[in-house]
């Protein structure tokens, strides 16, 4: 239990996710609207608006996967007139994906938009300790995180690292792939290109890397405890108490203030990516508001280095309704309570990890820590008969 009496559950790393206060999770139900009897002559609309709705939501689909593709330039989908009938085509991308981040998760969505159907083969960890030393997370948790990802339509487990021709051709086969595709940052093994035979075969397709972020840099960021990879000024500029977690230290990335746990001296945290509204928007092209009658569940949490038991947590809060809006704290919130160099991920890159969960329907970025009532309104859906009063009372405050 954290000082602020919130509860905090550690989960892999050790690292925790924090549930909304006063019992964990809100659910904002709208069951008034639910119960209401239905009256029989209005069966007929009802049914052709949830037809209507269900029709937006597939056109809106498509035009996220349309977006998508025109984003990367690379449409390997071939135009189809409309009617006529073509195969799907079906994507493969393989790694370790260890500590996944948003960069593998930018790659899933690359890889998907190329195509229709998205394969990813995870490697086991004996083949990746055997190529690079073994990885941070066991294979099970790289599944549970890869598997989570919206971006993700089948997984395959046990993969070697190193893809040679007999393995390629069996996964094109078992697979039906019709590309395989991978970052654009070479993948050599003993002076061989991995995947020369895709190359050859015509199947190989390359999306650019995403810059700023990778499993070695995350582990870095971590082992450096120095409390300071998230500050951006030097310590001996503000009397160098580095060691005690508090004073800033040398940098020139963009930079936040914040003020410490006991209300120490601001500290500035440093951040290597910045996110566009572009890239936020591809991330977020599946998001439509909720329905008028769907329970919102809210959960808010700091999802630093988004892992298996993050994945795990938020498939059963979206069971406990129709649709889920995660709240991201603030980097500020999130050093305020856990102290040391957290959060190791800064509030953009977790936003991005979070959005790519299958289960989020919806995030709330910078979530305030204490839930109030203005929170909620923003998780719910949109009333379909607004209020005709246009004075109403003034409601109080909690
Ligand atoms: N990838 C990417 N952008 C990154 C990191 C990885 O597009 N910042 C892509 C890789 O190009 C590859 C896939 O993710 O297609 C799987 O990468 P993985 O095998 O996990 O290893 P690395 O490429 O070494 O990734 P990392 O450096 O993060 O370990």
């Amino acid at each position: 239990m954290s000082s602020s009496g919130r509860r905090d559950f550690g989960i892999g790393v050790g690292l925790g996710i924090v549930l909304g206060s006063g019992g964990a999770l809100a659910v904002a139900a709208y069951r008034g609207r639910r119960r209401q009897r239905p009256n029989p002559s209005d069966q007929g609309s009802r049914s052709n608006s949830r037809d209507l709705r269900r029709d937006l939501e597939l056109a809106r689909a498509r035009v996220a996967d349309l977006e998508e593709a025109l984003a990367q330039q690379q449409v390997v989908v071939a135009s189809v007139p409309r009617g006529v009938k073509r195969k799907p085509v079906r994507i493969w991308m393989d790694g370790a994906f260890d500590m996944m981040h948003y960069g593998h998760m930018n790659a899933f969505r690359q890889g998907r938009a190329l195509g229709d159907w998205l394969v990813v083969g995870v490697n086991d960890s004996a083949s990746i300790t055997m190529c690079k030393g073994p990885p941070v997370m066991s294979d099970a948790e790289r599944l549970t995180t890869v598997q989570g990802c919206r971006f993700v339509d089948e997984v395959v487990p046990e993969c070697p690292y190193i893809m040679n021709d007999a393995y390629l051709r069996h996964i094109i086969e078992t697979y039906k792939i019709d590309y395989v595709v991978h970052g654009d940052d070479p993948c050599i093994v003993d002076g061989k290109d991995v995947y020369e035979t895709a190359q050859k075969l015509g199947k190989y397709r390359t999306i650019p890397r995403t810059e700023g972020v990778s499993t070695t840099d995350i582990v870095g960021r971590m082992l450096l405890m120095s409390r300071s990879h998230h500050r951006s000024f030097d310590a001996s500029q503000n009397g160098g108490d580095a060691d005690r977690g508090r004073s800033p230290v040398a940098g020139d990335g963009h930079s936040v203030a914040s003020e410490g746990k006991n209300g120490d001296a601001p500290q500035r945290r440093k951040s290597n990516f910045l996110t566009t509204s572009h890239m936020l928007r591809l991330f977020s092209a599946h998001v439509v508001p909720p329905n008028a009658t769907d329970e919102v569940v809210y959960i808010d949490g700091s999802w630093d280095l988004f892992h298996a038991g993050h994945v795990r947590v938020l498939a059963k809060a979206r069971e406990l309704g129709d649709y889920l809006v995660v709240g991201v704290h603030s980097d500020e919130v999130v050093n305020a309570e856990e102290g040391l160099n957290f959060p190791i991920m800064n509030l953009h890159e977790r936003v991005l990890s979070v959005l790519s969960c299958k289960y989020v329907d919806d995030v709330l970025i910078d979530a305030p820590w204490i839930i109030t009532r203005e929170v909620l309104p923003l998780t719910q859906p949109p009333n379909p008969n607004p209020n005709p009063n246009p004075n109403p009372t003034p409601q109080g405050h909690r």
